[in-house]
């Protein structure tokens, strides 16, 4: 076994970090921007956190649609965030901006997890981009959770999330979790809740594909200023932080 001793702020960072109205972006110190790279070398400009940005383009790349994929926008500052909300307001009113722009800090696009993706005709909207339920948009919207990225909006569930249905907006929140939050028909929000049903000291939650065998638990921030978490050798692992009030930490087996 080993012991971990982790940076409790670590609580704000990590693939499973929910952020929406309720729980704002935490960390103010732009912690965030130093791992940011450009989802593709014909889109500097877009830059996304770089774990999900090489999936994203190793997902792109299986399904040959780098011509018919165009990403619309990753990674925003808090000012660009700002700019972009109140000219939505300006220009669509305060009702259409309450459904389709997050509120500044309220942003996962403040995060660098979450990518807005259009289908390549030539020009796009760049607040509502068009990304259908048919066609290499479809077929990208069922590989994305081998790669790690759900659709974040999903049509009804807009009273969980806050946000209108977006087919467009991917998050990043790694593998296996969104396997298994498509499987469960879950959002992040209620994944994070979900996860808690499975303590560190409980029956942890198990996921198995024909390679691996995961092992999912969640350990309280609380829990872990108290106590040493002793995690077994040799067992890759990973942790996030909720943003909340506590850890999700993924461990991977090989069968
Ligand atoms: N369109 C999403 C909700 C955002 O602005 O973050
Ligand atoms: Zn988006």
């Amino acid at each position: 076994m080993r012991t971990l001793n982790f940076d409790t702020l670590n609580i704000y960072n990590g693939n499973l970090i929910l952020v929406n109205k309720e729980h704002p972006i935490t960390r103010r110190d732009n912690k965030y921007a130093a791992s940011l790279v450009s989802v593709d070398s014909r889109h500097p400009e877009i830059l996304l956190d770089y774990i999900a940005a090489k999936e994203l383009s190793q997902l792109i790349n299986h399904l040959n649609a780098d011509n018919e994929i165009l990403p619309v926008s990753g990674y925003r500052t808090l000012s660009v965030q700002k700019q972009i909300y109140s000219d939505s307001v300006d220009e669509n009113g305060v009702e259409f901006t309450e459904k389709y722009v997050a509120l500044p800090n309220r942003s996962e696009h403040q995060t660098g997890l979450a990518i807005d993706l259009a289908e390549n005709n030539g020009e796009y909207d760049f607040i509502r981009p068009y990304f259908p339920y048919s066609g290499i948009c479809m077929q990208f919207r069922k590989k994305a959770i081998h790669y790690g990225f759900i659709e974040r909006y999903p049509k009804g569930k807009e009273g969980i999330t806050g946000i209108a249905h977006e087919p467009w907006h991917f998050r990043y929140v790694g593998y296996p979790h969104s396997e298994i939050m498509s499987l469960k028909n879950l959002t992040l929000e209620e994944y994070i809740k979900y996860i808690k049903n499975f303590p560190y000291k409980g029956k942890h939650l198990k996921f198995f594909n024909y390679e691996f065998t995961y092992e999912i638990f969640y350990c309280s921030l609380a829990f872990i200023q108290q106590n040493p978490l002793t995690l077994p050798a040799n067992t890759p692992y990973q942790i996030s932080g909720n943003n909340i009030d506590g850890f999700i930490i993924t461990l991977r087996k090989i069968k």
